[in-house]
């Protein structure tokens, strides 16, 4: 069996909020149902540009996968928390600049993994992985006969972090970091960004709805600090870090109302 072919293990859970397809509904998919729904109502009231900002991340990651092969080069990608497949998806922004370009998903929801294997079943270059984020040293493993890891790699952890709970161990989002980043040769990219609010009342509501929808899925809203600390020892680009609407934007930055107000996705791109 080779990499990312064992089948399904988990079974696809209709009761419970999956972050994936609460994600999916606020973009405006189908690929949900009616707990994700309701968990999306609830979120709403807590957070009401909540799908303004689900629609500015996804941008995010469009601009900045086009920009890491046009200016830096790359032509490789491990995509942590990959979510489900949308319109213009990694592999389809990359491989349209550099049709060698090659991408592995990585996501724990099942229904992920079904809908990847899907799109990409004619793709050679796109592999799809139902393996934990924070299972490092096991992703390593499973991609060594697809990517090259002694060549440049973007790792992408876009909108995911805020899923891991702080821990003492390897499992710990600082330590994800880390273990990912000492495998990528000089190069290579890092990119960050989860969910951060100033207001620790949104902080800790979200982070209790969250926790509760998911049954515990779920990690932290975290403050700007935090997730600037995720930088430790990589080389910030020159766009800097901030609300990531905000970088490289393919036209001048919104205005106030065209922005989300009670949190952000914030974070930017490092390099090896
Ligand atoms: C908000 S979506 C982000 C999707 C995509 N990265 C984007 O920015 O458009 C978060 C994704 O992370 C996945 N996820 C959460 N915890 C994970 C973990 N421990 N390992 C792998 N994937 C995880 C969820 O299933 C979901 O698909």
């Amino acid at each position: 069996m080779k990499p990312g072919e064992h089948p399904l293990t988990h079974s696809i859970d209709m009761n419970t909020p999956s972050v994936a397809r609460m994600y999916d509904w606020l973009l405006g998919g189908v690929d949900n149902y009616a707990t994700d729904r309701d968990a999306c109502a609830l979120l709403l009231e807590i957070a009401p540009s909540t799908q303004l900002l689900a629609r500015n991340n996804r941008a995010f990651l469009q601009r900045v996968v086009r920009h890491l092969v046009k200016d830096f080069g790359i032509t490789q990608f491990l995509d942590h928390g990959s979510g489900l497949p949308t319109q213009d998806n990694v592999h389809q922004i990359a491989q349209r600049l550099k049709p060698e370009s090659k991408v592995v998903y990585v996501d724990t929801d099942p229904i992920v993994l079904a809908q990847g294997r899907t799109l990409l079943q004619e793709n050679e270059k796109t592999l799809v992985l139902h393996e934990d984020m924070r299972e490092t040293e096991k992703i390593h493993e499973a991609t060594k006969g697809f990517l090259d890891w002694k060549k440049p790699i973007a790792a992408l952890f876009v909108s995911v972090l805020h899923c891991l709970p702080d821990a003492d161990d390897d499992k710990d989002p600082a330590a994800v970091i880390e273990a990912v980043a000492s495998r990528l040769v000089p190069g290579s990219c890092m990119v960050i960004c989860q969910l951060v609010s100033d207001d620790p009342a949104v902080r800790h509501d979200v982070t209790r709805l969250m926790d509760e929808s998911t049954r515990g899925n779920w990690g932290r809203v975290r403050s700007g600090d935090e997730v600037r600390a995720y930088f430790d020892g990589l080389t910030i680009t020159e766009d800097g870090l901030g609300d990531v609407i905000d970088w490289r934007p393919d036209t001048p930055p919104p205005p106030p109302g065209r922005r989300a107000t009670d949190w952000v996705e914030w974070g930017g791109v490092a390099t090896l």
